[in-house]
């Protein structure tokens, strides 16, 4: 069972400045709703209850935002704008929410090594609220819990890209296990190479399941692509050892991490809603 759920959330989010000067990115709406409570609403939907947030300086807003707040509630009681907080209502009494800080922004594999004293010694699920994902039947998390289950080791989501985007992400080569659930035991990782390096165009979206192996791997791992401490490069250790799933997930994602990603992340779910009602 995976019952707790990583939130690295102490980068910069320098692409969205001046906007991130001091809001954490993560707290950026697509529409009423800020990234990461899509995130855990995400986890939840996958039976995680726990959820363990890295944070650094300047991002108490995420915070703040998974408590009560007194004076606001207390302004609100029994209008009807109190149903606007329903849903985040719902998340604070159904879940724990525990913090730590990542002190320099070293790179995801740093700010997941730092979740370690929050996680422990069990596989848990790690959310990158910036890719955001929608879906029609099973959350994109709910999805690889699945295929956690049948394998028994790390995960990570991947989908098709074009090929002159490689230089944005890990790309995995892998050789396809299952064809009925889109798996592929992978065999290479790389992060963010050129078109010309690239092994394929199977990128790694901000979704993983990891054993808790991982946390040694990444205590050992020397910085790498631009000089950050990569989970890619932990990654692959694990593939060498045949321990890594690529799993093509079903659902649309955005990576609202930068500007088009988050335009047509708010045009999708505000058509969405329009169609709703
Ligand atoms: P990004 O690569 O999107 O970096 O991080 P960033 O700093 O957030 O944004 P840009 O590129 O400057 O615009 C991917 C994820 O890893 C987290 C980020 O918060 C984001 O969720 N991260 C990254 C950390 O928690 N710590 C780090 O040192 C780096």
């Amino acid at each position: 069972m995976i019952q707790k759920c990583l939130f690295p959330a102490a980068g910069y989010g320098t692409r969205f400045l001046p906007a991130t000067k001091a809001t954490p990115k993560e707290m950026l709406p697509i529409l009423t709703k800020p990234l990461i409570q899509y995130g855990v609403e995400e986890a939840v939907d996958a039976g995680i209850h726990t959820m363990a947030i890295v944070t650094g300086r300047g991002k108490r807003a995420i915070e703040d935002h998974f408590d009560i707040s007194y004076e606001l509630e207390h302004q609100i009681k029994g209008g009807e704008k109190e149903n606007l907080l329903k849903e985040i209502r719902s998340l604070i009494s159904g879940c724990t929410f525990s913090y730590t800080r990542q002190v320099e922004m070293k790179g995801l594999g740093d700010a997941i090594l730092t979740g370690e004293t929050l996680i422990g010694k069990e596989p848990f699920a790690v959310l990158l609220a910036d890719d955001l994902c929608s879906h029609e039947g099973d959350s994109v998390l709910k999805q690889m819990i699945e295929v956690y289950e049948k394998y028994q080791c790390s995960i990570v989501a991947i989908e098709e890209i074009e090929s002159h985007e490689t230089h944005k992400y890990g790309i995995v080569a892998g050789n396809l296990v299952d064809e009925t659930d889109d798996t592929y035991r992978v065999t290479d990782m790389i992060e963010k190479p050129d078109p010309k390096n690239a092994p394929s165009t199977m990128a790694i979206i901000g979704r993983y399941i990891l054993t808790p192996d991982i946390f040694d791997i990444l205590r050992k791992t020397t910085p790498g692509k631009g000089g950050e401490i990569q989970i890619t490069d932990a990654l692959l250790e694990q593939a060498k050892q045949g321990k890594v799933i690529a799993y093509k997930f079903k659902g649309k994602r955005f990576d609202c991490g930068s500007i088009d990603g988050f335009v047509a992340a708010t045009n999708y779910f505000y058509t969405n809603i329009k169609k709703e009602k």
